[in-house]
């Protein structure tokens, strides 16, 4: 699955000036970044290599230990450094997912069993099936809560999370879009020592190009072990400043969550109108559809960005086809101009 949000590409490949794309593709919050107050100064210094303050932010806003937590360039960086250091002979994956996972794992020569959720199920796990697919051989187990693309998110976490801890594998949620829906399996942390958590500041708060990760996990093996082969100060200065502010902003994200509720509100309201599409709920700032006619998710793409407006096709997404598409929750006056323009590609 090629990544949502690059507009270089899209401006090279189609000739689309990219400041006049409108973005449902890259599921960052609509309300842009919080107001920051930052001296650029900060530049002129190396970071706290330990980045305690930040850290200690971080264990506040999340209501954890600040010893549990790691801070990283984006959790693109730790799901790398996590299971380059896990090192799993056998990982299982929940799909259809984003696609890092897999790539990283296929690096390390990781054998990769998939769990493969079903169109029938509407994308939803069913834990026994999952459990069973759980052999002695499975060394860690990777999900994405919710679920990128399909917005789905996990309802029997605890007795995955559990039933994995008493075979001895590790279990790595990747929460990119936890808060929106305020999804998070963070309260399990200090019970489950084979549980790790990935969260980023990319989507939330809107700053995808600060490069701003954390993981948490109560187990200190793993983090003293990341600790050991990570670069020292992969967090710069200004992502540091930045983060030790934006975690504390609660107006900021009180009014994010109002926002998106009430968007997504309006957008399943507005989709019970279009007969040809399927709309999946979502727990994510982002919907998953699926087009139920003879027309294709490519040429709805190919439709919209005529008109500058940039969704997701998920044709190449593994377990998924040319029937599906994935939009971000914009502002409200984006959404209408979505929903109005997929309405016509449906009636032309
Ligand atoms: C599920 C998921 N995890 C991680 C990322 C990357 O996040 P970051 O920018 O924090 O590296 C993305 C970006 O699309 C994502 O969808």
């Amino acid at each position: 699955m090629e990544h949502g949000g690059n507009i270089n590409l899209i401006e090279n490949k189609y000739g689309i000036d990219k400041n006049k794309i409108i973005d449902f593709s890259a599921n960052t919050n609509p309300l842009g970044m919080p107001n920051v107050d930052i001296n650029l100064n900060c530049l002129e210094k190396y970071p706290d290599v330990e980045y305690k303050i930040l850290r200690h932010a971080i264990s506040k806003y999340t209501n954890t230990n600040y010893e549990n937590i790691i801070v990283a360039n984006g959790s693109t960086e730790l799901i790398s450094l996590l299971i380059k250091i896990i090192n799993a002979k056998q990982t299982l994956i929940s799909m259809p997912t984003y696609s890092e996972y897999e790539r990283e794992s296929r690096i390390i020569g990781s054998s990769i069993k998939y769990y493969i959720t079903s169109q029938e199920n509407n994308f939803e796990i069913e834990t026994e099936k999952l459990l069973n697919l759980l052999s002695l051989e499975t060394n860690l187990f990777i999900l994405c809560n919710p679920n990128n693309p399909t917005g789905k998110s996990v309802s029997n976490l605890e007795k995955i999370i559990s039933y994995c801890d008493k075979k001895n594998i590790l279990v790595i949620i990747d929460e990119a879009y936890a808060e929106f829906f305020d999804e998070s399996a963070i309260e399990l942390i200090n019970e489950y020592e084979n549980l790790i958590i990935i969260r980023g500041t990319s989507k939330f708060f809107c700053l995808p190009g600060l490069r701003l990760g954390y993981a948490i996990t109560s187990n200190l093996e793993i983090i003293d072990k990341i600790n050991e082969v990570k670069d020292p100060w992969s967090v710069n200065s200004l992502a540091n400043e930045i983060g030790k502010a934006i975690f504390n902003d609660k107006e900021y994200i009180k009014k994010s969550k109002d926002y998106i509720s009430k968007e997504y509100q309006f957008i399943k309201n507005s989709f019970e109108k279009i007969n040809s599409c399927k709309l999946y709920d979502t727990r994510a700032n982002f919907f998953m559809c699926k087009i139920l006619n003879s027309k294709t998710s490519n040429k709805l793409f190919n439709y919209l960005l005529k008109k500058n407006l940039l969704i997701r096709d998920l044709g190449n997404c593994k377990f998924l086809n040319n029937k599906f598409f994935r939009f971000s929750i914009s502002n409200h006056e984006n959404n209408l101009l979505l929903i109005e323009q997929i309405k016509k590609f449906f009636t032309e």
